[in-house]
């Protein structure tokens, strides 16, 4: 199973990984072990993300998804929530500051209807102008797999299509990047949590105990290698 390894160090992608999903899982107990608030995990978080996005982006992929909030993550208490939205806005407007510095073309995925005005016109800006930018990144934002697809099916009706797969992926929020071939849970649960539902059909799953904040780039070369050392059949021999 040939594995590309740039100066032994980095791992080298072809064509068979060319989108990886993330569930950002661990924040909380990494702030909670060491007597942080809950809010300074996802800040810790935030900064992984931005870490691994980066190396992504060096690695060449063509597309990369990440969990920031769910629609069930509105249970939370409002600080929590208050303070994972600040962090998004925070980095919505680096972004804007560091466009020359990447080539990443942004996505946020799932219902924006309910988030602050402010942080939706700068999702709008900030997708519009990296429009042609080369790496698709998907932030998934009050982002629910089930109800992704009730959109989708909801919108195939009131057009008056036929319902068959192919209709569906291209209603779905991801129509424009597909599917992911891997999903990389970190945090040590082993479910999927209502991302990606539809998509993760054929997406070899990645799990690790390693808490999100604690994640970079030796953690995506190791699920990278374990990636590489399977066989992917889609239901052939
Ligand atoms: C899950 O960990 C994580 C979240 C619900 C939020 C993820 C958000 C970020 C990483 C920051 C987002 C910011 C940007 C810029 C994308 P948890 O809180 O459920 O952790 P726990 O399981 O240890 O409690």
């Amino acid at each position: 199973m040939p594995l590309f390894i740039k100066n032994k160090k980095s791992v080298m992608l072809d064509e068979r990984l060319t989108h990886i999903a993330f569930i950002m899982d661990g924040n909380g107990r990494w702030a909670t072990s060491r007597g942080l608030p809950r809010e300074q995990g996802h800040r810790a978080g935030a900064k992984a993300f931005q870490n691994v996005a980066q190396y992504c982006e060096t690695l060449g992929l063509k597309a990369m998804t990440v969990y920031a909030f769910s629609t069930e993550n509105w249970k939370r208490p409002a600080r929590e929530v208050e303070a994972i939205m600040d962090l998004l806005e925070e980095y919505i407007d680096s972004c804007e500051k560091e466009l020359k510095d990447h080539s990443v073309q942004f996505h946020f995925i799932g219902d924006r209807t309910p988030l602050r005005p402010a942080l939706r016109s700068k999702m709008d800006r900030l997708e519009e102008i990296t429009q042609d930018n080369r790496m698709i990144l998907n932030i998934a934002v009050n982002y629910g797999a089930r109800a992704e697809l009730c959109r989708a099916f909801e919108t195939l009706k009131s057009e008056g299509q036929t319902i068959n797969e192919q209709a569906i992926s291209e209603a779905l929020y991801t129509s424009h990047s597909g599917d992911p071939d891997m999903i990389v849970r970190t945090g040590g649960d082993l479910r999927i949590s209502n991302f990606l539902l539809w998509q993760a059909a054929y997406a070899e799953l990645y799990f690790t105990d390693k808490l999100w904040p604690d994640f970079g780039p030796s953690d995506l070369d190791a699920a990278i290698r374990e990636f590489y050392s399977r066989q992917r059949r889609y239901g052939g021999v």
